[in-house]
């Protein structure tokens, strides 16, 4: 049986706990308060609210859907309930989009193992003004071999853990270690919202200003908003294909959804608090979190302990959500190619090595990747982060809804989320949702950005 080789979670406590640790990562605590700064803050926030109610939440049930009825990699979930379309090239495009998020992401993952090994030796823990913060920012990112060591680290992690499979590896992970990323992210939270200033933070946050929507915003809500959740690229076809077939598969989805949003306000309940009282401004770019977080350690009692369990659980995020990048590609690999896991892992993971380094030499490592990169005024990574972040994926979930409720049909995407006998709450909801709110609401601002040609 596919099932037995391909591996299977535990229970749906481990799919949620395993599909929450790839939700959660540096889209969350990094991606989502810089580009909530970038895009003017409160109304940007209502936006990619209403996207991840409105679009997120069906999609991660559409591609639960795909994944558990097919028990398959996207491409080979596509083929299997329309062999001889084109649909099998959405998979495709997804899995070419897992590679390429996963060859910036392990860059940025790089720097976060940088900051751990900061604050152990006590650079980070203790009291630093804004300026300082952004030196060090400045000079670590820099740095050509720092940087491409790290990212090559980061991939080596993941490839250890993906060659193992799916309960051994990444269940093990993400059982302890999410909750207390939690635990530490809500101490973090408060101190930061009690600093003094903390409040023109909060405003910042939830106070909406719609004189700051424009195309641009509300592109950048979706794509965070599907980037945060890990749709339009297949990561929930290749989780729920390894769901168990006796458990509730939406409720487990919602719980994942619900996980991740919260994450991400609770990302943004520290950094802006905090970057109002040390004088940073919102829309400084992806830098942002890098630069705010070592102040607020210092101003906490015990300030180095909070900064390496921090550090440390960051990195362990954006490693289930590294995971789960390599994870999509990997299971192509082994199921539509007939390669060992271990023989994907280490091929994929070395490639993508490779192509990450002109992201590891973005930030002033080459002059030629830092800035302008092909005249678009961003760097090659900021520029990836975009396209694959935003675009890819936003396509992907468009083409995914387009499936989902006009070809393969709502009512056997149902059935296969009904299949363990739990009835779905809410389905004429969701079919709507499915087949008419997402690819209309995905479609609009696809066609608006354009014509618009706002990209960024
Ligand atoms: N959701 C992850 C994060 O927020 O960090 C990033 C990600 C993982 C995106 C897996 C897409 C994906 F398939």
């Amino acid at each position: 049986m596919a099932t037995a080789n391909r591996g299977q979670w535990s229970g749906k406590t481990a799919f949620i706990l395993a599909a929450a640790g790839s939700a959660i990562g540096l889209g969350n605590i990094w991606r989502f308060p810089y580009t909530a700064g970038e895009n003017g803050g409160g109304a940007f926030v209502l936006i990619y609210l209403g996207f991840v109610f409105l679009v997120g939440i069906p999609v991660v049930l559409a591609e639960l859907s795909i994944g558990r009825k097919t028990e398959k990699n996207p491409v080979g979930a596509f083929k299997a309930l329309v062999p001889k379309s084109l649909w099998p090239y959405l998979g495709g495009l997804g899995v070419a989009t897992g590679f390429a998020i996963l060859s910036f992401y392990a860059v940025l993952a790089g720097w976060t193992l940088s900051y751990l090994y900061g604050a152990v030796v006590g650079i980070y823990g203790g009291p630093m003004t804004g300026a300082e913060s952004q030196d060090l920012f400045v000079h670590l990112i820099g740095d050509p071999t720092l940087t491409i060591s790290l990212t090559a680290v980061f991939l080596l992690l993941t490839v250890l853990i993906v060659r193992k499979g799916v309960s051994g590896g990444i269940e093990l992970a993400t059982k302890i270690l999410m909750p207390m990323l939690f635990v530490i992210l809500v101490i973090l939270a408060v101190r930061s919202v009690t600093l003094p200033g903390g409040l023109e933070g909060l405003e910042y946050l939830f106070k909406p200003d719609f004189s700051k929507i424009d195309g641009g915003v509300i592109m950048s809500a979706l794509g965070q908003a599907l980037f945060s959740l890990s749709l339009g690229m297949g990561a929930m076809i290749t989780y729920g294909s390894y769901f168990p077939k006796n458990e509730n598969i939406f409720q487990a989805g919602i719980a994942v959804a619900l996980f991740d949003t919260g994450i991400a306000i609770l990302a943004g309940l520290i950094i802006f608090p905090a970057l109002f009282s040390v004088g940073v401004a919102p829309d400084s770019g992806p830098g942002l979190v890098f630069v705010v977080l070592p102040s607020i350690f210092g101003s906490l009692p015990a300030g180095q302990f909070f900064a390496v369990a921090f550090y440390a659980l960051l990195s362990i995020a954006a490693l289930t959500s590294t995971i789960s990048l390599l994870e999509v590609v990997v299971s192509y690999f082994v199921d539509e190619k007939g390669w060992t896991r271990e023989k994907a892992a280490w091929i994929l993971g070395a490639t993508c090595f490779f192509f990450g380094i002109p992201s590891a030499l973005s930030n002033g490592g080459a002059e030629m990747f830092t800035t302008n990169f092909l005249g678009t005024g961003l760097s090659f990574l900021d520029l990836n982060n975009v396209i694959w972040g935003n675009f890819s994926l936003t396509i992907g979930a468009l083409l995914l809804c387009i499936f989902v409720g006009w070809k393969w049909g709502i009512p056997a995407a149902f059935e296969s989320l009904e299949s363990s006998g739990h009835k779905l709450p809410g389905s004429k909801l969701l079919g709507i949702l499915i087949k008419f709110v997402c690819p209309i609401a995905v479609g609009i601002v696809l066609v608006y950005i354009v014509a618009t040609q706002q990209y960024f």
